[in-house]
């Protein structure tokens, strides 16, 4: 019998992850592919990993990958969605904060989603449609109302005019807010939302592979994720900016997100 895609996306998840905390203190290769863009020799091996798992599993599905491998296939009537190790830039540094992130994927929502923090040992999945858990146990987002209640995240996007429109929105924000952190892991932080341990979530500059699986997460949890233009996610769709949070926070949080101009 065929497994589930949620057991392949588990599978691959935790192979990943435990390669990550074994390579973890070793010397790596750290190489720079883009501006202020880190890759290491654990991401590409982390990826091979995963994307082995699956195409074991589902010869005929189709892959959307951080990092670049001509040999996948592109196309499939579900595509796998992976960022092989989030939070490049911690672990370059050893900062114990990062992930593994799969989601699989059809017409660009997210059917399952898998989040893997191997460090703290903590599997975030979800199922559209079926509740998202922690190590098994159901999660939900927390209740926060009140923007002095609220614990915000974001992360420092790339590019100095994105980096503006945080310095705007956090300039805006940080007055009425109970407090600011910035983990370094997109995924992370989204799923930690899911969980009721931070309120939202803001970032400029995220990928498909950064959000696929940690919005399908929160969104079970009973969150809300949105891009710029308010419509639900499509991961096809890139949006100049993306607002994950408990769902109570969101339209109050809107009302303070800076707009890049078009
Ligand atoms: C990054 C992290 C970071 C976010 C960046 C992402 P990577 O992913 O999620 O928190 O600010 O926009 O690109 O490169 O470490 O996989
Ligand atoms: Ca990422
Ligand atoms: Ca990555």
């Amino acid at each position: 019998m065929e497994p589930s895609l949620l057991e392949v996306a588990e599978a691959a998840a935790l192979a990943a992850g435990k390669l990550a905390v074994e390579r973890w203190r070793a010397p790596r290769t750290l190489m720079e592919k883009g501006n202020q863009d880190l890759v290491t020799d654990v991401d590409f091996a982390a990826q091979k990993i995963i994307t082995d798992h699956i195409a074991a599993a589902f010869p005929d599905h189709g892959f959307l990958t951080e990092e670049h491998d001509a040999t996948l296939a592109a196309a499939g009537r579900v595509i796998w969605v992976i960022d092989p190790i989030d939070g490049t830039t911690n672990y370059s540094r050893q900062v114990p904060l990062y992930n593994v992130s799969i989601a699989a994927t059809v017409d660009g929502q997210a059917l399952v989603g898998v989040v893997y923090d191997a460090v703290h040992e903590e599997l975030f999945v979800a199922e559209r449609g079926a509740g998202a858990r922690c190590n098994g146990q159901p999660i939900r987002v927390n209740d926060v109302a009140r923007l002095e209640r609220a614990v915000l995240s974001c992360d420092w996007s790339r590019g100095v005019r994105q980096r503006g429109l945080v310095l705007e929105t956090i300039g805006r924000i940080a007055p009425s807010v109970h407090t600011i952190r910035s983990f370094g892991s997109a995924a992370l932080a989204i799923c930690w939302i899911a969980a009721g341990r931070v309120d939202c979530y803001f970032n400029y500059t995220l990928s498909a592979w950064d959000i696929a699986a940690a919005g399908l997460i929160v969104h079970e949890a009973g969150g809300r994720m949105t891009g710029a233009d308010g419509a639900p996610y499509d991961l096809r769709r890139p949006t100049t900016w993306t607002l994950a949070s408990n769902g109570a926070l969101h339209d109050a949080l809107l009302a303070h997100i800076a707009v890049p101009d078009r």
